[in-house]
């Protein structure tokens, strides 16, 4: 009997049960525990600067630089509607091979797709909110069933390598800056505490399924699917650069003021990073994903991933 393997999976069933008495006892409600009937507050900015990058303009006003946080808070609470669009697809459809087996996992997915599902719900209802108070003309461009199609187009390998990516740096935005920042809208803080504590067990479950999904994979399999997780990253990298031009030209659009062609550049550069450093490299440096990716993958193929990044770091 091969005794390592059943200690392993036991090891994996405790921490499918853990997420599920968690995912009970911290459960909340959109209306009641979060929005609480409370609009935003436009004195407040709504991502913190660490978050925002606004210290690489300084020739903004205190007042602009808040609102450079309020558009790119607005484009945040967007893109977690998008990504949660394929993560929900993508879950429900790694729980189909618990059907007949494992019901404890299977529980565990299943709250893990029901939360994602309520979390782009609130997400939208964020959206309305900001579009009732801010001035006409934000825009967020990518469609979330539109680059669900793309994304769900690659393997299962590159998909929850990006998942729990995503992920983990969802936690580590609440925890290093959004919690400690003091000059936070609090509603907007309330959305990212409720948020991180459901997030805090997907990322459990994202890294079960990958290193699960790792195993079935020959080594042909995985390198491919090492390419299809650099595709996946340049797409969002895509989505960024059009997102950042869009609203570093609303932003202009709505300062009541004219900004040298110098500046506009800069305002402009300035969101790409942000987005970039949001979406992209807070997720790369977090340790507990390179120390999952490297333990799957080979020295020549985390060169591979490193050099693909380099372009966008
Ligand atoms: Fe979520
Ligand atoms: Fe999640």
């Amino acid at each position: 009997m091969d005794t390592t393997q059943i200690s392993t999976n036991a090891r994996d069933g405790d921490q499918y049960a853990h997420c599920i008495e968690v995912s009970k006892r911290i459960r909340w409600d959109i209306e009641d525990d979060v929005i609480r009937g409370r609009r935003f507050d436009f004195d407040k900015k709504f991502l913190p600067d660490g978050l925002s990058k606004v210290n690489e303009l300084p020739f903004l006003s205190e007042a602009e630089k808040r609102f450079v946080s309020q558009i790119q808070g607005r484009t945040y609470a967007n893109m977690f509607g998008l990504v949660e669009r394929f993560i929900c697809a993508k879950v429900l459809e790694v729980s189909r091979e618990y059907f007949l087996g494992d019901q404890v996992a299977l529980e565990a997915l299943v709250r893990f797709s029901d939360e994602e599902l309520k979390h782009q719900e609130l997400f939208r209802r964020l959206e309305k909110l900001a579009g009732k108070q801010m001035p006409a003309g934000y825009r967020f461009l990518p469609q979330p069933n539109e680059v669900a199609q793309v994304v769900l187009g690659k393997s299962t390998w590159a998909v929850l390598a990006l998942t729990l990516h995503i992920e983990l740096f969802t936690l580590v935005h609440y925890r290093e800056s959004i919690e400690p920042d003091v000059q936070l809208s609090d509603l907007w803080k309330d959305v990212f505490l409720f948020h991180w504590k459901e997030e805090s067990q997907h990322a459990v479950m994202d890294e079960l399924e990958w290193v699960r999904e790792d195993r079935k994979l020959s080594a042909e399999q995985r390198d491919r699917a090492v390419n299809e997780l650099i595709e996946l990253v340049t797409a969002v990298d895509g989505i960024l650069q059009a997102q950042a031009k869009q609203d570093a030209e609303y932003f202009v659009a709505n300062c009541n003021r004219a900004f040298i062609s110098e500046d506009v550049a800069a305002i402009r550069q300035t969101m790409l990073n942000a987005y970039r450093w949001q979406f992209i490299i807070s997720g790369v440096k977090v340790p507990r994903f390179g120390k999952v990716l490297n333990g799957l993958i080979t020295p020549e193929q985390g060169e591979r991933i490193a050099s693909a990044l380099a372009t966008i770091m």
